[in-house]
């Protein structure tokens, strides 16, 4: 009985520590640039259509939460590489990426503001508004031309779409 009740405490206590150490990682991501909100699936169908995806892509996802958008894409492009700063979001997609084996999946664990964008063919991205005049200025000083962004719910201050479909917005970059 006694090894029952330490049981049931350890299992308790694993499980809070779980979900403080989850909202911390949030809350650091969201110091870094924005929280993990899933994009509804739905709607990630329709970020991905108006990305009008070619097999020769390489799609980066930034900040690619629990993996939906790389998923949903890969069967699509040549490579699909996300990257999330959150390190329990990391290993989870990479697990969901095992799991799935879809080998055209690659997933690394890094601030997006380090990565080098000018390899990528297309970028998708749901991150926060305050932060997208800055990610409009890596853009474009990384994308290689003819590159597309594909921007769910928020655009960038300035900057025409070169289409629109409700609130995602897509945009051609040129040099
Ligand atoms: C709004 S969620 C979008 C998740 C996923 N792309 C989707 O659409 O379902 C934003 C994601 O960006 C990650 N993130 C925030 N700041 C980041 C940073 N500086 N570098 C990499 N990832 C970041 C968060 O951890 C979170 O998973």
């Amino acid at each position: 009985m006694t090894f029952f009740i330490l049981s049931l405490y350890a299992a308790l206590f694993v499980c809070y520590a779980g979900v403080i150490i989850f909202f911390l990682y949030t809350l650091y991501a969201f110091v870094k640039g924005a929280p993990f909100v899933p994009t509804a699936k739905k709607n990630v169908k329709k970020m991905l259509a108006l990305a009008d995806l070619r097999q020769t892509d390489v799609l980066m996802d930034l900040g690619s939460g629990d993996g939906r958008i790389l998923f949903a894409a890969a069967p699509n492009v040549r490579q699909c590489i996300g990257i999330e700063i959150n390190p329990l979001l990391y290993w989870w997609s990479r697990i969901r990426t095992r799991v799935k084996r879809l080998n055209n999946v690659q997933i690394i664990r890094k601030n997006l503001w380090d990565v080098d964008l000018s390899s990528v063919d297309v970028i998708s991205l749901f991150f926060i508004h305050p932060k997208m005049g800055k990610l409009l200025k890596k853009f474009d000083a990384e994308l290689k031309p003819g590159a597309r962004v594909v921007s769910y719910a928020f655009s960038f201050p300035n900057r025409e779409p070169a289409k629109r479909e409700g609130n995602i917005f897509l945009y051609i970059f040129s040099p």
